[in-house]
């Protein structure tokens, strides 16, 4: 630890000399005049402790303890005045400015000494309690906004939880009031066939919408239960990955997008993994693509990341040429029911839920899932995930 610094204020040199004799012990500095004095109090390197002469031509010592004592930079420093001046109103008023101690001259060297060492010391205390007490309050102030954070989270939990109610409230009724109504006139005898025929059309439509509504309810509720196992079985990834642009394609088609799937030369033919879960990843990023595209394309490609001698680690991209997403809301859009264009979601549909259950799958398969995305531009969605590899002659 650097030893403490002291300043000596005195307007007579041979008094400071006297000090600094004494005073070996620690590193001093002098100022032969109050304007010095402050200098040096308010400099980059304070002193710790100020040895102050009353009587001073210009300024005095009074005016340069209260100029100091009235400085929030300078406030602390404990100060002693050092005098000649041996009548006790001096010395009350020298305290009332704020002053620690009074020594008067002549010195007795180790009286003065040890005043020095005692209001040292009680200023390295004092100093220690002010920054436990700064930690304290810092550390107060840290745990009161994690706090507050957390109370806005459970706001916002409830928030989603309201408007979900809300959202699937309406999903579920609009579906069941068409079955409802429409197989209702199906009854009346003499309706004819092709009003029958659109209605049956409607019926079948609305439940399986419904169903689809329902299956990813129990999907989501499954994960969050960690409920899903993975079922792995033989599969063919380039069927599986053709059979799903195909289904996408009418719809993309609809909208003038073209379509394509980008497969790169040496694509093991027979994997084994949970086919279903891959293929239903697939279908949320594709529906995604599609819906929040308007003009341009959409691309599935895939590349081989890296193998071992049992295993295969494939990288899956689905691009667009869409609306994009800001790149505050790329994480957001993973949570439960998070829509980001309300606009976007009356023509689109759904829930929010998509994300979600690709969130929970992708780690199931080894993997990880990942968005890129710029606004007006379009976002690519990337995902790993790890198969096995077919053995041979199996
Ligand atoms: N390819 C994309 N381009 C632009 N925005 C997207 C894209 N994919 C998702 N988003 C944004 O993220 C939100 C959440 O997507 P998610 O798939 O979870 O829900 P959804 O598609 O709205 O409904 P659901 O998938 O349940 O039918 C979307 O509503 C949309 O705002
Ligand atoms: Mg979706």
């Amino acid at each position: 630890m650097p030893s403490p610094r002291l300043l000596i204020v005195d307007d007579q040199r041979s008094n400071i000399d006297v000090l600094r004799d004494i005073l070996q012990d620690y590193d001093r500095a002098i100022a032969l005049n109050g304007e010095q004095a402050l200098k040096v109090a308010r400099s980059k390197k304070p002193p710790d402790l100020i040895l102050l002469d009353i009587m001073m031509p210009e300024m005095d010592g009074y005016e340069v303890c209260t100029i100091l004592k009235n400085d929030p930079a300078t406030r602390d420093i404990p100060i002693i005045f050092v005098t000649a001046k041996r009548e006790v109103a001096d010395e009350t008023r020298g305290l009332q400015l704020g002053a620690v101690d009074y020594i008067t001259k002549p010195f007795n060297a180790s009286i003065v000494r040890h005043r020095i060492g005692v209001h040292l010391e009680l200023k390295r205390h004092r100093d220690r309690l002010e920054e436990l007490v700064k930690e304290r309050t810092q550390e107060l102030v840290e745990a009161r906004n994690i706090a507050e954070s957390r109370k806005t989270a459970a706001e916002d939990g409830v928030r989603a939880k309201n408007e979900f109610l809300a959202i699937i409230s309406d999903e579920l009724r609009n579906p069941l009031n068409s079955i409802i109504g429409f197989s209702s006139f199906l009854g009346e005898p003499d309706l004819p066939q092709t009003e029958r025929e659109q209605y049956l059309e409607i019926i079948n439509g609305a439940s399986s919408s419904l169903l689809g509504l329902i299956n990813e309810m129990i999907e989501l509720a499954k994960v969050e239960a960690r409920e899903v196992q993975l079922q792995p079985e033989p599969f063919d990834l380039v069927k599986l990955l053709q059979g799903v642009v195909k289904e996408f394609s009418p719809q993309a088609e609809k909208k003038g997008l073209t379509m394509t799937l980008e497969l790169p030369e040496g694509l093991p033919e027979m994997l084994t993994g949970d086919a279903k879960r891959l293929q239903q990843v697939l279908r949320h990023l594709l529906k995604n693509a599609v819906g929040f595209t308007n003009h341009g394309s959409i691309s599935l490609a895939v590349e081989r990341q890296s193998q071992t001698e049992i295993e295969e680690r494939i990288h899956f991209m689905v691009r667009d040429t869409g609306i994009g997403i800001p790149l505050e809301k790329q994480e957001i859009i993973f949570q439960e029911f998070t829509q980001l264009e309300l606009a976007f979601r009356r023509s689109h549909g759904g829930l929010g839920l998509g994300l979600t259950i690709c969130k929970r799958f992708v780690p199931l398969m080894g993997g990880t899932l990942w968005v890129e995305s710029a606004e007006n531009k379009g976002s690519t969605f990337h995902f790993t995930a790890v198969f096995q590899k077919e053995a041979v002659g199996s």
